[in-house]
């Protein structure tokens, strides 16, 4: 996309997280000027610098970018990147509380900050996901009637979310009236995509079906794969087949260990809350959640399997930490939930992950993929980043103890590890497909 000239438009940015940098740098990028403020100073100072402290493709260019143009800058709190804006987005962390319902302290706290200080006229937009009726609870918390509060979800995917931002498959604005809703769209006239015009309460609830959708799609694609191994099938080839189907689509079937990620457990559970408040038992989420809890575990049997029915003592080599590859995010990552289940089986785990760095307890750290091998019982792949696909798999047989592999994400060579004598598990092909007997 080729630098925009300047919009006129002044839109402040609450919150620094990936939405939030996402949000002001793709939107400096547009030509509008973006204030993004922080409540914590160090943070603000590395931004003003150019350093992004997360893992996003083409964002530290973005930054860079906006910085140089005079479009994009970093303020601390929330009140003074407020003060002349025209829309005040609001991209607060809304995380999963203990019964389950999104937590709003953040998004109602930097609303009451902004309240006083936003100039008549302004839009403030909720970026973050938040359950339906919480633009209400925005207005009750702004109090003033020459503030209107808008609905803007976004459909970021971690580590794509400059590209996703760049190319929707639709952007949804919900407000009260159109008027305010084709306001907000002027914002994005420049990114060719659907516009979605509806109340605030249908785009709040839109993020939340769309998401936990996705999570179902996925449940139900590691369900299959769970039937192909007990029916002696491909679920590779099922799902293949599925996926050539227009109305289902191939993406978001990729059998593995699981969902995660710091959005789709928080946006599954924030559903089910929002459908028991109103009265419905969505009965099919449960299952979907079960579902995901269930390959957790059946993740764990394979294990126990390949290294001959017994965990307690055994050494393992572990590929991956992070939610998905892409990202150094670790929060409700399938592979931690893996691996504290192996560890409460007695398992000793030495991890290797290109990104992911956050220390784990009791989770020795190798610097490389083949280092995490030496001397290990056998080898699980629970994170698909692609350099695990190019690492020698012969290198990696003579570094196990014994040549086990489980591949939860189907990207090792079958076919090279049958040739190795490798004894080989993964997620979706029944033992009659399985090229060769388990160990
Ligand atoms: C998700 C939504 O995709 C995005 O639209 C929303 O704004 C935020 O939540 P994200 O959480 O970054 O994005 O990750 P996503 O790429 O959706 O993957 C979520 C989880 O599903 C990951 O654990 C991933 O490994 C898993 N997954 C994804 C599969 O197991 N199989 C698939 O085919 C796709």
């Amino acid at each position: 996309m080729s630098v925009a000239e300047n919009t006129g438009l002044t839109v402040a940015v609450i919150g620094t997280g990936y939405v939030g940098l996402t949000t002001g740098a793709c939107f400096a990028k547009l030509g509008h000027t973006v204030i993004c403020a922080d409540v914590i100073p160090e943070k603000i100072e590395s931004l003003s610098r150019g350093e992004v402290p997360i893992v996003e493709a083409g964002m530290e260019e973005l930054v860079a970018e906006g910085i140089a143009s005079g479009r994009l800058r970093f303020v601390l709190g929330a009140a003074n990147a407020a003060e002349e804006c025209d829309f005040a987005f609001m991209c607060l962390p809304t995380p999963q509380g203990a019964d389950g319902a999104a937590d709003l302290s953040y998004l109602l706290r930097a609303a009451s900050e902004i309240a006083p200080v936003l100039p008549s006229g302004a839009i403030v937009v909720n970026k973050s996901t938040v359950p339906v009726g919480s633009a209400q609870r925005v207005v009750d918390v702004i109090g003033r009637d020459d503030v209107v509060v808008a609905s803007n979800p976004e459909f970021l995917r971690e580590g794509t979310s400059v590209e996703d931002f760049f190319g929707p498959d639709r952007i949804v604005i919900g407000a009260p009236e159109k008027a305010v809703a084709e306001r907000v769209s002027r914002l994005y006239d420049a990114i060719d995509a659907p516009k979605l015009l509806v109340d605030t309460a249908t785009a709040e609830l839109i993020k939340y079906a769309s998401n936990a959708y996705l999570a179902a799609k996925i449940s139900y694609a590691n369900s299959i794969a769970n039937l192909c191994e007990a029916a002696g099938a491909n679920a590779h080839e099922v799902l293949a087949g599925m996926g050539m189907d227009s109305r289902i689509g191939a993406k978001f079937l990729k059998p593995g260990p699981g969902w995660g990620g710091s959005c789709f457990p928080k946006d599954v559970f924030a559903l089910m809350n929002i459908a028991e408040t109103a009265g419905y038992d969505f009965s099919l989420l449960s299952a979907v959640v079960a579902a995901n809890e269930e390959q957790l575990d059946r993740v764990v049997g394979k294990v126990r399997q390949i290294v001959g029915g017994e965990l307690a003592g055994a050494k393992l080599a572990v590929w991956g930490l992070s939610f998905k590859a892409g990202t150094d995010d670790m929060r409700e990552s399938p592979a931690i939930k893996v691996i504290t289940r192996l560890q409460a089986a007695g398992v000793h785990i030495r991890a290797y992950d290109p990104a992911a760095t956050v220390p784990l307890p009791g989770v020795a750290r190798a610097e490389t993929a083949l280092d995490a091998c030496d001397g290990a019982d056998g080898l699980v792949v629970l994170t698909e980043w692609p350099e695990f696909g190019e690492v020698s798999l012969s290198d990696v047989a003579e570094r196990l103890a014994y040549k086990r592999v489980v591949d939860t994400r189907n990207m090792l060579n079958t076919r090279e590890l049958a040739d190795l004598g490798f004894a080989y598990d993964c997620v979706g092909y029944g033992k009659s497909v399985v090229s060769h007997s388990l160990a």
